[in-house]
């Protein structure tokens, strides 16, 4: 059996094909660049309508199947850009109806802790989701994928993006603030924003422009940002992990590609006598074999979906999904 999957929340359009053993065949993107300014939602839905059929043919290309031999067509459903989620789905639709195959549509956030369940070691874990626009501690429990955590604001990496603009760094300045952050040492004084099990993160950068306006180093503004941010993240994700007794911890999303990051997980980890799983790059970051491998989950676990349900969800929750492949 043969998935084909269609990712589509916010600057990456991906398509995914996958097989019914979780071997990726193909995981084509192409990712929506600014020239300035972040993401505008129609002009990422415009990017993802000129790619999305040219990356189709390149997974089928890549994969060596033919259009029929996609057995399922799933997509992101939410959460995402409005815009951008109209725009896969509509696609989505387009090819399930001209096949005349199912179609399932999948929750964003849930795909990435399948997909590193999936390719990974892992069994249960928590997962630590970490990019752009999401950040939130997720694990299966009592029936359903919950949040024990989340941003109640931006996420973390938008945070990161928007300060590299104010700092200069340009867009996508992840990648730059760590390799800044490495020469810092200076810790600074930022406020550590962990609400109960949640964080919150446009304060942190407000706080770290005003240490720029004094004078304070580049380096040390993003070794602290980073200290504070990532002991946020791991604090919470390791709260969950004692809470509900797991002894795995996931990484996904873009953010987790920050090896600070990853240190500081793994060290937590360790400690507790856990271990930490991180699916190779690519999968971590939004894709398309990711909503290919849940819709292949959802399918075969008897979802279905007409094309009335299919109607997208910008603010979708992890835990309104009905679990029925666990
Ligand atoms: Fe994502």
């Amino acid at each position: 059996m043969i998935c084909l999957g269609i990712e589509g929340t916010a600057h990456t359009c991906g398509v995914g094909i996958v097989d019914d053993k979780a071997n990726v065949l193909a995981n084509e993107l192409d990712m929506y660049r600014p020239e300035k300014g972040g993401i505008h939602p129609r002009e990422a839905a415009n990017h993802h309508s000129d790619v999305v059929v040219p990356l189709i043919r390149k997974a089928l290309d890549v994969a060596g199947v033919g259009m029929r031999d996609i057995d399922v067509v799933c997509f992101s459903q939410g959460p995402g850009l409005g815009p951008c989620l109209r725009t896969v789905a509509t696609a989505a639709r387009a090819l399930a109806i001209s096949l005349g195959r199912p179609i399932v549509g999948v929750n964003h956030c849930i795909s990435h802790l399948e997909i590193g369940v999936a390719k990974t070691d892992c069994t249960d874990p928590v997962l630590l989701y970490a990019s752009g626009g999401n950040t939130q501690v997720i694990s299966f429990t009592n029936g359903r994928y919950r949040i024990f955590g989340e941003t109640l604001d931006i996420g973390i990496g938008n945070m990161f993006d928007k300060l590299g603009r104010e700092l200069g760094l340009g867009y996508y300045a992840g990648p730059k603030i760590e390799k800044l952050a490495a020469e810092g040492s200076k810790l600074l004084d930022l406020p550590y924003s962990v609400k109960g099990m949640d964080l919150a993160f446009s304060g942190i950068m407000t706080a770290a422009l005003v240490h720029r306006a004094r004078g304070e180093r580049l380096e040390d503004i993003c070794f602290s940002v980073q200290e504070t941010c990532f002991a946020m993240l791991t604090e919470v994700t390791e709260r969950a992990m004692a809470h509900i007794e797991k002894k795995e911890v996931l990484l996904g999303g873009g953010v987790v590609q920050n090896k600070r990051l990853r240190s500081m997980v793994k060290q937590m980890a360790n400690d507790r006598g856990a271990e930490m799983f991180v699916p190779e790059p690519r999968l971590c970051i939004d894709n398309g074999a990711m909503i290919a491998w849940t819709g292949m989950l959802m399918h075969n676990a008897g979802v279905r979906m007409t094309i009335d349900e299919t109607k997208v969800d910008q603010r979708y929750r992890t835990d309104e999904v009905v679990v029925t492949w666990r």
